[in-house]
């Protein structure tokens, strides 16, 4: 039998293990059942090393406080100083103050027409977006792609009428598709303002919690969905993620109420 490279084996065990916890795995099923709640009993325990006799206490030391720019200041101003889409997306990529770059492959900028009447908000790039720098490519991506087709829109169409634009509240990748915290959504929000700024869709779909944190300061998608709101002084209409619907395919009813509330809204006017 042949047997693959070490470095193989390990990173396709790593995929496969990111796949399973992309599914929502989140512990081992073991061949034998294993009662966790008698684990102390059936584990050996490991081994602590002999304490270490104290060392004798100092006196504490004054906390020194990390001087630098304040992040939010620095990413109003780079967001501020871009006069177009071009210059939005070369400020985000040298924005260096949010950690979270330091772990992505790339920076996920937008996708679609950027002319288009709609703008769609998502969170932040997951895997498939990270490798090919694109927001909403992966399987929540191509359910978003068919639900929206459903209603006539598009990201690949020229037709500012007919199309989509789409971008994340943050451009990088969070480490294992983690939910972003509050203090990186503040840290890339004034971008988020000025690319919808720049773009000036006439409404804004806001597809999910992240996004709901983002441009409305409130969280609950499942109470915020199908009633309009306002978001960057445009309409906005909350919506369930894709990512949600393919976990709750019961959930897909209210999303095509959804669907149909923005259809009518971009009929009417
Ligand atoms: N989920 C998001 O919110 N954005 C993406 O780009 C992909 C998945």
């Amino acid at each position: 039998m042949q047997t693959q490279a070490p470095d193989l084996e390990y990173f396709a065990a790593l995929a496969a293990l990111e796949w399973q916890i992309e599914l929502g795995a989140d512990c081992a099923i073991l061949d034998q059942p294993l009662d966790c709640y008698d684990l102390p009993d059936q584990l050996d325990k490991p081994r602590l090393p002999e304490p270490v006799a104290a060392a004798p206490a100092r006196p504490a030391a004054p906390v020194a406080v990390p001087a630098g720019p304040d992040p939010v200041v620095v990413a109003r101003q780079a967001a501020g100083a871009a006069a177009s889409l071009t210059a939005l997306r070369e400020a985000i990529e040298g924005y260096d103050l949010c950690d979270l770059k330091k772990g992505a492959r790339s920076t996920v900028f937008a996708d679609g027409n950027p002319a288009a009447r709609v703008m769609i908000i998502g969170e932040a790039p997951g895997r498939d977006e990270d490798q090919q720098g694109k927001p909403f490519v992966g399987r929540a991506g191509q359910l978003l792609d068919r639900m929206f087709a459903a209603i006539g829109l598009a990201r690949a169409t020229p037709d500012a009428q007919a199309a989509l634009y789409i971008t994340n509240v943050l451009p990088w990748r969070p480490p294992g598709n983690r939910d972003p915290e509050p203090a990186e959504i503040a840290q890339m929000l004034p971008f988020l303002t000025r690319h919808v700024e720049l773009a000036g869709p006439d409404l804004i779909v806001l597809m999910g919690n992240a996004a709901c944190a983002a441009a409305l300061g409130q969280r609950g998608i499942l109470r915020l969905r199908g009633t309009w709101t306002e978001a960057f002084g445009r309409p906005a209409l909350p919506m369930t993620h894709p990512a949600y619907l393919l976990r709750t395919p019961a959930a897909k009813r209210e999303a095509w109420a959804d669907l149909l509330a923005l259809r009518a809204r971009l009929i009417g006017g």
